[in-house]
């Protein structure tokens, strides 16, 4: 086991960069996710930990060494892919013990290693099939447990669970988390998912474009999103975020929309004066349906609601902005009809719509 440092990292490809400096560091067996949308870097940083890409500039450390110059062998990292690429005409014991063999390791410990792999990932059983005659959920076991016997320093994901269906995905996200709790492995995982991120991490690293966002524990990050990017990347359905500007007194201010509408905008901090514009972001399981006339009250008209049996998702529309509510409980109300809607000031979150941060 060890700690993993990453000191203002950059990639270019040519001169196209692509990472634009990144630092993370990485405790001793803590399991990080890298998540952010499709083509923000995160594979590129995840092949340049794993030795698979040049570093253009900065320092990875793995433990003490800086590995900038160490080929991926002399490492001590594996890696597990969205494509596991089994070879076909081994096992899954052949399989999983391949590269043991390759560093000529006695037959001997090959096999107990490959056992004892095997017995943590439930695999024992199909220790003689081929992979051709395994699941897709067991040939991502058999892609895991290649790399438990390395027993290597750092555990590197990328997208493992992206070719899995909805329900396999979910059960392997368990699967992994349990496996990190057992083997406490320093853990680079890689996902576009943020609900997989969210779930697994000890931390969490959100990124876009090149950049880190936010890092911090999953529930930090979702409460208090530093900046727009963050605040709409993590939650689903998510923030709603309705931009105004903001009018009347402390006691009752509200921030009135480009198309007219008033939202309550309650506990109002000093700093933000009426005609400041701001955008406001409330998540949709923080609204609740209340009666008409209360104090800090808005109404929106439901355009669908769509119920999943454990709550109700209502989108309403307020003038031309859309929110989305979660509720939990099951709603009557149809197309066309006005809801009545309240949420707590210590939920709202503001930002600035020049600069995108958070207001504190
Ligand atoms: N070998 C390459 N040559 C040139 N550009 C690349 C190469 N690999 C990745 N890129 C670019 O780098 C960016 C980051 O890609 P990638 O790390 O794969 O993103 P992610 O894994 O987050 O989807 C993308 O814009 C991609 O087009
Ligand atoms: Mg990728």
């Amino acid at each position: 086991m060890a700690t993993l440092s990453l000191d203002a990292v950059r990639k270019s490809y040519g001169n196209v960069p692509v990472i634009h400096g990144v630092s993370i560091d990485i405790a001793d067996g803590e399991f990080v996710t890298l998540v952010g949308p499709s083509g923000c870097g995160k594979s590129t940083l995840l092949r340049m930990i794993a030795g698979l890409e040049t570093i253009s500039k900065g320092e990875i450390s793995i433990g003490d060494r800086v590995v900038n110059d160490l080929a991926p062998r002399d490492r001590d990292i594996a890696m597990v892919f969205q494509s596991y690429a089994l070879y076909p005409h081994k096992n899954v014991a052949e399989n999983m013990g391949y590269a043991l063999k390759l560093a000529g390791r006695p037959k001997a410990e090959i096999e107990r290693r490959v056992r004892e792999a095997a017995e943590i990932l439930d695999l024992v059983p199909l220790l003689q099939r081929k992979p051709a005659h395994l699941s897709g959920g067991q040939r991502q076991r058999v892609a895991m447990g290649r790399a438990i016997v390395r027993d290597p320093k750092v555990f590197l994901f990328d997208e493992p669970l992206s070719n899995l269906d909805a329900k396999l995905r979910v059960a392997m996200r368990g699967e992994i988390k349990e496996l990190h709790q057992r083997l406490k492995t320093t853990t680079v995982y890689v996902t576009h998912d943020q609900v997989e991120a969210m779930t697994m991490a000890d931390r969490i690293v959100v990124m876009n474009q090149g950049v880190v966002e936010q890092a911090g524990r999953p529930l930090e990050l979702y409460d208090r999103p530093r900046n727009l990017f963050v605040a709409g990347f993590l939650g689903s359905p998510a923030m709603n975020l309705v931009t105004g500007t903001v009018e009347g007194t402390a006691q009752s201010a509200s921030l009135v929309t480009a198309d007219g509408e008033k939202l309550p905008l309650p506990g109002l901090r000093p700093g933000i004066a009426a005609g400041r514009r701001l955008i406001l972001g409330i998540r949709p399981e923080h609204i609740t349906l209340v009666d008409a006339g209360g104090e800090s009250t808005f109404s929106a008209r439901v355009v669908i609601t769509e119920p999943t049996g454990a709550e109700t998702l209502i989108s309403t529309r307020l003038g031309a902005t859309e929110i989305v509510v979660v509720v939990r409980d099951r709603i009557e109300q149809g197309a066309g009809e006005r809801l009545h809607l309240a949420f707590p000031a210590n939920r709202v979150h503001l930002f600035d719509p020049e600069t995108g941060l958070r207001i504190e």
